[in-house]
């Protein structure tokens, strides 16, 4: 880091402290500290992520980091707090609840603020992205989830950070999410640093089945193997963990997680009527070709099977069908 950086870092470090201490000790942190506790987090959760509360106020952490000697310009242009462009500077998170947001090495470098009264909009406030932040390269818990990679050997990537944060009270360590965007390849390549397996779990909506889809192509990509779990009932992570405990997520959701090629011939055939014979052709022709990326000859095997029962198929036909692409691949 350069010297304005570590700074900058301090800076996030201090007002970390300060929203924690708000949340905790003071009338204006009640809200905050009610609205956890209605979601279910135990104190020493709200310890472990260092949550907070930023009160409702213009200028709270301006003041005091002023008070601290920073130079809140420079400051405003890593999105600690904002400009009014007249040489001001008031609060970016008013009336939030704090998520710090830590990049790889454990540092704070962005806020997440999360509305927690009705008709607040928007429902998080992230940090913009600055010198520091980048959301196209940063995961968040991957700081503490990365020291249980190698006994797991594999990830658990979420959607949103609430669903790390309930996952990790329920006892699963080895998880991570973005930050409101999709997964990038550079995500995708520090993964595969780490782990030979990625578990997707998603929300249960039909946004999350084709986030799930997509981030899954680009962690094959980059040589990571993917499963996706599947939630009922269109729930969050989250919500199911809070209705059904961490036990029933591990044992019903995490586990059970589909296999990417097994995944896939489900989620193609949404596009296809497989009552009309022209469909059923072109949904055969199309599970071809993902059962022909598995690297794995018992798994092609295994969903051939499956394809020559569904639709009747003759044994022969498949195999040449499924040479033909993997010779294509390869
Ligand atoms: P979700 O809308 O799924 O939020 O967005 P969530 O994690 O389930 O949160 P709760 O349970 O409602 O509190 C997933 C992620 O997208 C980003 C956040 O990073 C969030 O964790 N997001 C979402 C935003 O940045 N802004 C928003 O307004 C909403
Ligand atoms: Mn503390
Ligand atoms: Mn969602
Ligand atoms: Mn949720
Ligand atoms: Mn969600």
């Amino acid at each position: 880091y350069s010297e304005e950086q570590e700074g900058v870092l301090q800076a996030y470090d201090w007002s970390a402290k300060l929203f924690h201490h708000v949340l905790k000790h003071t009338s204006d942190g009640k809200a905050g500290l009610n609205y956890l506790k209605k979601r279910g987090f135990e104190p020493e959760t709200i310890e472990e992520f260092q949550l907070g509360f930023s009160p409702d106020r213009n200028e709270f952490l301006a003041a005091f980091l002023k008070g601290k000697g920073y130079k809140l310009e420079q400051l405003a242009e890593y999105g600690l707090i904002q400009s009014n462009n007249q040489g001001s500077y008031y609060d970016r998170f008013q009336d939030r609840v704090i998520f710090p947001i830590k990049n790889h090495q454990g540092k704070i470098i962005a806020f997440g603020g999360r509305a927690f009264k009705e008709h607040q909009e928007p429902k998080y406030l992230n940090s913009p992205e600055s010198k520091l932040f980048h959301k196209g390269r940063v995961l968040y818990n991957f700081h503490l989830a990365r020291k249980h990679f190698q006994k797991e050997k594999e990830v658990i990537l979420f959607e949103g950070y609430m669903d790390v944060i309930k996952a990790y009270q329920a006892g699963v360590y080895n998880a991570v999410a973005t930050l409101g965007t999709s997964l990038s390849e550079s995500h995708a390549k520090t993964l595969k640093r780490y782990v030979k397996q990625a578990v997707i779990c998603f929300d249960g909506d039909d946004a999350g089945r084709n986030a799930s889809f997509k981030s899954a192509n680009i962690l094959r990509k980059a040589g990571v193997e993917v499963r996706v779990a599947y939630i009922p009932d269109r729930l969050d992570p989250d919500e199911y963990i809070d209705r059904y405990g961490g036990e029933y997520f591990k044992q019903k959701v995490l586990q059970p997680a589909q296999t990417f090629i097994a995944f896939a011939l489900d989620y193609y055939k949404k596009d296809y009527n497989l009552n009309l014979d022209h469909d059923r052709i072109a949904y055969i022709e199309k599970a071809l070709d993902i059962i022909a990326t598995s690297e794995y000859p018992v798994e092609r095997d295994f969903h051939l099977k499956d394809l020559e029962d569904a639709f009747h198929l003759n044994r022969e036909t498949l195999i040449e069908e499924i040479e033909k692409r993997t010779s294509r691949i390869k």
